[in-house]
């Protein structure tokens, strides 16, 4: 009888995914759950505990079926050079205690300030860092989100990329193409893995809403709640569009304190069919953006789980990093012009909609592709 030693047993990698923020935990979950189903990988998960309210945070774990994380670091809020700090003081602490030795492979999401924070703080020590959804570039260094983007990708091992767009970016940055794969949206593989729960939702019913009679808008960029200048250009295109459509706005908690901060809130009663509610979890708020006429968002998930959907989407910045939902999908860049809000929408209202097609890669195998290539590369 032979007996398996350990030598002859199968390795399996130790990996690090970390999240922080709202937008990473859709990222992320679906990467778990095929690293869980591979006998290949040890998943390790750790949040930073950037997002920390309930709404922010806990729902999404709960709606996505997230365990609960192996290491939190509960760093919470900050400036931008105290939270990274702090997320890279103690995600080194954690990296080194990880089961006592270092994991293989650390797997960042997004673009968000943990992203960079704890891919740095990887290099570092020399543990390989995998960016997921790298290569997205607004061209706009008055973005945090653009910095993490750059420094994120100048020092991954592994570039798994979203969109054609991305490969270029990466490509005259002078990455080396070996690293980059173009593996398709990992957000996508969550909306898809979640369809049926998404349309058994019923917020329509709890917000007294019929599909397509409504409009939906996030806002939350620095560029245009902190400026009120901005905040007011959108507000009065929005005050024009809900004497016609009600629109649906589920409060970011930055942008609700700005609202009070600079003095909006007096304005903001005025605008009777605009409704303020608070954030909503992952299900909830697929199934609202996806019966909706139309979307107005600052936001870059919402611009590609609009186009997913076929629904239009107005996105209020003056760029994008993500060009295919412009050049392939719904989504139209309107920026803070008043104008160009109102006309932008009359068109959609009146039935002069932008058909869209699905970007290529986006069809729900993405985590199985970075899987496959981790696999034959680690
Ligand atoms: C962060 C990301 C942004 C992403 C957004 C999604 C960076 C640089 N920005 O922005 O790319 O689109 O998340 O939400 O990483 N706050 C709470 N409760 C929370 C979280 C935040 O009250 O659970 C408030 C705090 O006042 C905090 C502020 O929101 O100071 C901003 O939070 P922060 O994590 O710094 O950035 P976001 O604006 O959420």
């Amino acid at each position: 009888m032979i007996e398996i030693t350990d030598f002859m047993k199968p390795r399996k990698f130790k990996i690090a995914l970390v999240v922080g923020a709202r937008p990473n935990f859709m990222k992320a979950a679906p990467l778990l759950k095929a690293m869980r189903r591979s006998s290949f990988f040890d998943p390790i998960l750790i949040h930073t505990g950037q997002h920390y309210d309930f709404l922010m945070s806990d729902k999404f774990f709960q709606d996505l079926r997230l365990p609960k994380p192996d290491i939190f670091l509960g760093v919470g809020s900050g400036s931008h050079a105290e939270q990274t700090a702090k997320i890279m003081i103690a995600s080194e602490k954690s990296l080194f205690k990880t089961k006592t030795s270092l994991p293989d492979l650390v797997i960042v999401v997004g673009d968000v300030n943990s992203t960079l924070a704890v891919a740095l703080t990887a290099k570092k020590i020399g543990v390989p860092v995998a960016h997921v959804e790298a290569g997205l570039r607004s061209f706009d260094e008055a973005m945090p989100e653009e910095i993490n983007r750059v420094l994120t990708d100048h020092i991954s091992n592994f570039l798994f990329t979203t969109e054609e767009s991305a490969n270029k970016n990466l490509k005259r940055e002078g990455i080396n193409s070996k690293r980059i794969y173009f593996v398709g949206n990992v957000m996508i593989d969550s909306l898809r893995q979640n369809q049926l729960k998404i349309s058994q939702s019923s917020i329509l019913k709890q917000l007294n809403l019929k599909k397509g009679a409504y409009g939906v808008l996030t806002l939350h960029r620095p560029t245009n709640v902190d400026n009120k200048k901005s905040f007011l250009r959108i507000l009065k295109a929005l005050n024009v569009i809900q004497k016609q459509l009600p629109i649906i706005f589920p409060v970011h908690p930055r942008t609700k304190k700005q609202i009070e901060s600079l003095g909006l809130k007096n304005y903001f009663q005025k605008l009777k069919n605009l409704v303020l509610i608070d954030p909503l979890g992952y299900i909830d708020f697929m199934k609202l953006m996806s019966c909706a006429k139309l979307v107005f968002t600052d936001s870059g998930g919402l611009q590609e789980e609009t186009t997913v959907f076929g629904v239009p989407c107005l996105t209020l910045r003056n760029n994008t990093e993500r060009p295919v939902t412009v050049q392939k999908g719904t989504n139209i860049i309107v920026g803070d012009n008043t104008e160009k809000i109102i006309k932008e929408t009359r068109k959609i209202l009146s039935g002069n909609v932008k058909k869209g097609t699905i970007p290529k890669n986006w069809d729900g195998k993405s985590a199985e592709r970075i899987i496959k290539v981790l696999l034959k590369n680690l």
